[in-house]
């Protein structure tokens, strides 16, 4: 285990279960609707690889960068899109892919700049949530793990950019970003 990490919240081979089991389930509910999928980079991106490789049916994939933590541990409020998509949503049957919903003020932001763009529905599956972090009422469709009210890392989340290699999810060491 890395020395920056107090305790280990889910395995490597524990998340590579439940992205099958999440992939499994999408197969089945997208099954005929030629989704566009989309990675809500950067913290999506691992999960955003591994599912959509559990999900066997037809689709298009895009990648949209939005951010609102920057180098905090507490979200700034303000979401920023860095890159936005290279193709229309309109008419789309289009799936979120997040890797952690917390305050729901990024997923909030997405899903209001999708629907405003006509996408005909927008659905969204989260690796983890963090329901003890919540600043507005928003939950996902398809959920992966629920976490403890603690700042996590690893398998795609940061902390200042550091950490998204870790293959597990952990509790970062308070000391880390308390200096
Ligand atoms: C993190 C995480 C989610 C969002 C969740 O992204 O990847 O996108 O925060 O927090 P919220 O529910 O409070 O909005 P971040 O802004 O750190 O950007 P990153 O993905 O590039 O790390
Ligand atoms: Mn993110
Ligand atoms: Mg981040």
């Amino acid at each position: 285990m890395h020395n920056d990490i107090q305790e280990i919240l889910h395995s490597e081979q524990e998340i590579r279960d439940k992205v099958k089991e999440l992939g499994e389930i999408l197969t089945r509910d997208f099954e005929g609707r030629n989704p566009l999928v989309i990675c809500v980079l950067k913290g999506a991106f691992i999960f955003m690889a591994d599912l959509v490789k559990e999900i066997r049916v037809p689709l298009e994939m895009d990648f949209m960068a939005v951010s609102s933590y920057g180098a905090a541990t507490k979200s700034s409020g303000v979401v920023k899109i860095n890159k936005d998509l290279d193709v229309s949503v309109e008419g789309r049957e289009v799936l979120i892919v997040e890797d952690i919903i917390d305050s729901g003020l990024t997923l909030s932001y997405l899903i209001d700049v999708l629907e405003r763009r006509n996408a005909k529905s927008v659905t969204v599956v989260t690796l983890f949530d963090k329901p003890s972090g919540r600043s507005v009422d928003l939950d996902a469709d398809y959920t992966g793990f629920t976490l403890p009210h603690a700042f996590v890392v690893g398998y795609g989340l940061d902390y200042a950019e550091y950490y998204r290699n870790l293959p597990y999810i952990g509790i970062l060491k308070p000391e880390v970003y308390s200096k």
